[in-house]
């Protein structure tokens, strides 16, 4: 990754990192994703806490399922010791959910419970967070709403109400919807500009998209596709993120296929500037 943005900046040494590459062409910051189970691993923790590459740390896992902070906190406060900044992550999403996500719920019981997690979250983290992914993953393949627990009993609602909710706990805060399968144009990403108009309809503030971005060698989509995708979300209003970057490539790796990598890798940073 140090090679492939290197490339794309050739005023910048090779010697400097990925986050001051990244700065020094506009970028708000370069990150990456942590979590508990690899902070015992010194030689990890020494990269992470390398700020020349990583201005920013987003908890993988941590800040999710009860109000029980201690793991959240401990990347939290990572972060803040580091200088780094923290993207928090994430509160209304259908996986993993805590034993209220479980349950009869009607709509008014599951919006209470909703914003109650939400506003109790938010404030913990109050100040704390560069941004909060709001609502993660709401949607299908195909661009419909997924038929999680909370769209059977709120209906598509719960996005703005949680857009709302988030808002008022921590005005200060950028509010994110995050999801993958939306570095292509198409029915996803067309389906999540409507979140945003429909964040937007509610008097609601969302401010970034976030697009995790699972990528496989050969087969990413050009610098200006992913470029002229990522203004279609800018043009509503609201920043973006690319909140995952994986490009897998089959074994073995030969050099062809590395270099293939490199420049895939390329294309997408190259695409934020
Ligand atoms: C649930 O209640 C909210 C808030 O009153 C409303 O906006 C939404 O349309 C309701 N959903 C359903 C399915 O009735």
């Amino acid at each position: 990754m140090t090679l492939a943005l290197a490339s794309i900046l050739p005023q910048v040494t090779q010697a400097a990192g990925l986050d001051v590459a990244a700065v020094a062409k506009g970028l708000l910051y370069f990150g990456t994703a942590t979590d508990n189970p690899e902070l015992t691993d010194t030689a990890y923790v020494a990269g992470l806490k390398n700020t020349d590459d990583f201005g920013q740390i987003t908890p993988g896992n941590s800040q999710r399922n009860t109000f029980a902070f201690t793991k959240g906190d401990m990347i939290a406060d990572l972060a803040a010791s580091n200088g780094q900044q923290l993207t928090c992550h994430t509160l209304v999403w259908h996986s993993q959910l805590p034993n209220w996500g479980i349950g009869s719920w009607t709509n008014e019981t599951l919006l209470a419970a909703m914003k109650n997690q939400i506003t109790n979250v938010v404030t913990h983290y109050k100040g704390q967070c560069y941004a909060w992914d709001v609502v993660n993953e709401a949607l299908n393949e195909d661009g419909s709403y997924r038929d999680s627990v909370f769209y059977q009993h709120i209906g598509p609602a719960y996005i703005p109400i949680a857009f709302a909710t988030a808002a008022a706990a921590d005005p200060d805060t950028k509010l994110y919807y995050n999801d993958y399968s939306l570095v292509y144009a198409g029915a996803k990403a067309t389906a999540v500009q409507n979140i945003v108009k429909l964040v937007q309809s509610y008097g609601a503030r969302i401010d970034g998209v976030g697009l995790q971005d699972h990528l496989i060698v050969g087969n990413a989509p050009s610098q200006s596709a992913q470029a002229s995708n990522l203004a279609a979300f800018t043009a509503l209003g609201v920043e973006v993120a690319i909140t995952e970057l994986d490009i897998r490539l089959t074994l073995p790796a030969t050099d062809a296929l590395l270099a293939q990598q490199s420049t895939d890798y390329r294309n997408t940073v190259a695409a934020c500037v």
